[in-house]
C-alpha cells in the first residue's frame, strides 16, 4: 500500500522518517538500512544525527547498503555517494564505517560487483527500511525511464536530464557529471520490507503525481512503489501540488 503524507517542511519529513528508522532499530536485532543520496534524504540524516547525539537512538548495531554510485569516481572523491554517506551519516552518528557497503564505482568487473552486491544484501537478511528520493523524471536510485520493473543491481547510462539535475554537485558543470553509474534495480529496491520516499519542491510534483496516480510502468520507475506492501511518500505541499485531493496531512 502506498501512503502519502503531506508534511509542513523537510524537517517534519525528517522527523517522521527518523521515527520509522527508530522503530526498525528498536524492533530488529541487527537492523539493515538502505541509504539514499541526493539532497532529499538530508533532513532524515540530520534527524538521525540529532537523535544519536541526544542518545535517544543508536546505530551502532546497524548495517547499511547504499542505493547507487557513480561509475568512475573513487570512493574518496567527495562527490561519490560513498563519500556523501560517510559525511552525512557515518561522520555524524555511531553507524560504524565498516558496516556500510556501497557499490564500487571503480570496480574492474562491474557485473561481478553487481552480483556480489545482490548477494551481500541477501546474506545480510535483506534491507529492512530503504530511504529513497526521486528524480524529476521519476527515477529511483539511478533507475532511469525504461528500467524494467524486474531489474536487479546493474550498470546504467545516466539520462541527460539526470546529469543536468545533478550538475549542482559538480560545480554546476554537467561535463563533470559521470555518464554512467551502478544502481540497485527496481526489483532489488522493492524487496526492502519498508520504503520511505522523500520529495520536496515543485520540480518533483509531476513525478509524485505519477507515483500516486499514474499506472505502473517503466516510463515512470517510481510508479513501481504502488506494488510495494509498505511504502510511504513524505512530500511537501509543492511536491504534492498536482495530486488530486492533496489535502492529507500527518
Ligand atoms: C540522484 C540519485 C537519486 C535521487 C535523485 C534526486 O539521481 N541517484 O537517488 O533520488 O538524485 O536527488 P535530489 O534529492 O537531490 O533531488
Amino acid at each position: 500500500m502506498l501512503r502519502v503524507v503531506v508534511v509542513d517542511s523537510p524537517e517534519h519529513a525528517g522527523r517522521l522518517a527518523g521515527d520509522a528508522v527508530a522503530a526498525v532499530v528498536g524492533r530488529v536485532q541487527r537492523p539493515v538500512l538502505g541509504l539514499a543520496t541526493g539532497s532529499s534524504p538530508w533532513p532524515v540524516y540530520d534527524e538521525l544525527a540529532r537523535r544519536v547525539d541526544d542518545s535517544s537512538l543508536s546505530l551502532a548495531q546497524t548495517r547499511a547498503f547504499l542505493l547507487d554510485e557513480y561509475l568512475g569516481l573513487a570512493s574518496e572523491d567527495p562527490r561519490s555517494y560513498r563519500a556523501e554517506i560517510e559525511r552525512e551519516v557515518v561522520g555524524r552518528t555511531d553507524l560504524p564505517i565498516a558496516a556500510v557497503r556501497g557499490l564500487d564505482g571503480e570496480a574492474a568487473d562491474v557485473d561481478a560487483e553487481c552480483r556480489a552486491y545482490e548477494r551481500s544484501i541477501r546474506d545480510a537478511g535483506g534491507i529492512e527500511l530503504q530511504v529513497l528520493g526521486v528524480g524529476t523524471d521519476g527515477h529511483i536510485g539511478f533507475n532511469e525511464t525504461g528500467s524494467p520493473l524486474d531489474s536487479r543491481t546493474r550498470p546504467m547510462e545516466l539520462a541527460a536530464r539526470t546529469r543536468q539535475d545533478n550538475a549542482r554537485f559538480f560545480d554546476g558543470d554537467v561535463e563533470q557529471v559521470p555518464t554512467h553509474c551502478l544502481t540497485q534495480g527496481i526489483a532489488t529496491i522493492l524487496e526492502a520490507r519498508e520504503l520511505v520516499l522523500l520529495a520536496f519542491g515543485q520540480s518533483k510534483a509531476e513525478a509524485i503525481r505519477q507515483a500516486v496516480e499514474g499506472s505502473v510502468s517503466e516510463r515512470w520507475p517510481v510508479t513501481a512503489l504502488q506494488r510495494h506492501p509498505n511504502a510511504t511518500l513524505l512530500v511537501d505541499r509543492a511536491a504534492a501540488s498536482l495530486l488530486e485531493g492533496a489535502d492529507s496531512t500527518a
